[in-house]
């Protein structure tokens, strides 16, 4: 098969929202910290009668629909996820009730249970894995001519401090397949793993994660280097050239908070600094000359590179980076759908203009796991052209049609949902009013755990 990629993606996202700045006064931080310092607007988040299963029954359920995508034709389904609803029955299983059609209580004749793949979790990471898993097998010898699809979904929450307002919910679908839009460049995936200890969730008890902030951030950056270098040396190695941002139209990054990617960008024009790319002008190298002898861990801790860079990166940014912030601003990091909203909203942005061009991603997942890789950019064969990708997303719709929360709210959703972790026997409150129709719910967990979801 020939440029397997992604054919087709959806996304889905709780009704309920919380504004950065109205946290912020709620919090009792200095105005500006959550909106500015860490450059997010707002904050999805699941109500008690939505979580990363119902999310994902929605999103899968709505591509399928809207592509008209009989469920017979997906042979693998991979999902990605940090959530741990069950420690040993997948999210996927979950899924299945989509494919495998039950008529009283009988598996009836079109149903489709002959789909491979289970879940794939490290922190953000797992969807970029389950992409990869899809990818791969479209391109193996053991590939039946379906479909893929790949499904991330997480519900981020972090305990009361630092770390609350850098939440988020969504749930991404994508489907997987050849002559796909978004063609896969896979000769240059540069990858970086390692341990360390900068974001976990050692407490079975508590869906919140154990969470070193400012390590996590100097992890990332180093991720972000260590993957670039790869990146460029083996482009190098295929094409004959070096490789510079300018070879790049757009650059998707996960996105915790904006502030992040905003020094992830300037990190990338410093790198191609110090590799004497021609993408550096003259002024910019001449401001950025006095941190080239910055070795290892300095130049992460250098608040003067941070400035400097950002700023001489500043216009490429707009141009490059700026089109990919739109969910993520809105919506929060999203953990393993963080990247691929991201790349979502390039496609609601420049859809008209995408033919032809390439975007790079990079995928970080704590502990650590991390990746960059690309796609070359092709019209699509309807129903998979960029314009209907773009509007079968509707993003704009979806995101006037969501509900402000106050913070207070919000808050005591969280207190509810940490008795609600792990627990049995309770009926949610079925309360639907926000949600739109075809979207799935929780209606109770029974006395074995069991889960019972219904749809609007
Ligand atoms: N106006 C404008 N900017 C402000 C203000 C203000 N009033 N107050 C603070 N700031 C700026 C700070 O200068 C800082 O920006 P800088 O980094 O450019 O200097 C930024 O706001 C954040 O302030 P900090 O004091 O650094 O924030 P804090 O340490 O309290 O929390 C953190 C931030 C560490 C990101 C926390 O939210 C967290 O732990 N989040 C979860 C971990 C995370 O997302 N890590 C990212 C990679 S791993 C992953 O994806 C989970």
């Amino acid at each position: 098969p020939k440029d397997v990629g992604i054919l087709a993606i959806d996304i889905y996202f709780p009704p309920s929202c919380v504004q950065q700045e109205a946290l912020e006064a709620h919090d009792g931080a200095s105005k500006g910290k959550y909106t500015i310092g860490l450059g997010q607007d707002c904050m999805a988040f699941c109500t008690e009668v939505e979580d990363v299963i119902s999310m994902s029954l929605t999103v899968v359920t709505s591509l399928l629909k809207k592509y008209q995508i009989d469920p017979k034709q997906i042979g693998r389904l991979e999902v990605g996820s940090e959530t741990v609803i069950d420690k040993s029955k997948s999210i996927k299983t979950w899924i299945m009730q989509i494919f495998e059609v039950h008529l009283f209580g009988k598996l009836v004749e079109y149903g489709n249970t002959d789909v491979e793949g289970v879940d794939s979790t490290n922190a953000c990471y797992g969807g970029t894995a389950a992409l990869f898993n899809c990818v791969n097998w479209v391109e193996s010898s053991s590939w039946d001519g379906r479909y893929g699809l790949v499904v991330c979904t997480d519900s981020a929450v972090y305990a009361e401090g630092p770390a609350r307002p850098t939440g988020g919910a969504a749930a991404i679908a994508m489907l997987i397949g050849p002559n796909a839009p978004f063609a896969f460049e896979s000769k240059y995936r540069g990858t970086h793993m390692s341990h360390v200890y900068d974001f976990y969730k050692p407490n079975l008890a508590s869906e919140y994660p154990v969470v070193d902030g400012k390590l996590s951030q100097t992890c990332y950056l180093m991720a972000l280097d260590a993957c670039y270098n790869l990146y460029c040396s083996k482009f190098e190695k295929f094409e004959g050239k070096q490789f510079s941002i300018s070879d790049s139209d757009y650059f998707v990054f996960h996105s915790p908070y904006n502030k992040l990617v905003q020094k992830s960008f300037a990190r990338l024009y410093f790198n191609d600094f110090l590799r004497n790319t021609s993408a550096v002008e003259k002024d910019a190298k001449e401001k950025l000359e006095p941190f080239s002898n910055l070795i290892g861990d300095e130049s992460y801790q250098s608040r003067d590179l941070e400035k400097v860079s950002q700023q001489v990166a500043k216009t490429l940014y707009d141009a490059k980076v700026q089109p990919s912030t739109l969910l993520p601003k809105q919506l929060g990091n999203m953990y393993t759908a963080s990247l691929y909203a991201a790349f979502a909203s390039v496609i609601h942005n420049k859809h008209k203009t995408l033919v032809g061009q390439r975007i790079v991603m990079f995928s970080y997942g704590s502990g650590l796991t991390s990746t960059m890789f690309s796609f070359k950019l092709q019209e699509g064969q309807h129903p998979f052209s960029l314009p209907n990708i773009a509007s079968i997303l509707n993003v704009s719709e979806k995101l006037e049609r969501r509900h402000v929360v106050p913070p207070e709210k919000f808050v005591e959703t969280l207190k509810l949902m940490e008795h609600r972790y792990g627990a049995k026997d309770f009926e949610t409150s079925r309360d639907t009013s926000l949600l739109t129709p075809g979207t799935f719910y929780l209606m109770k967990v029974d006395s074995m755990y069991r889960r019972h979801y219904a749809r609007k």
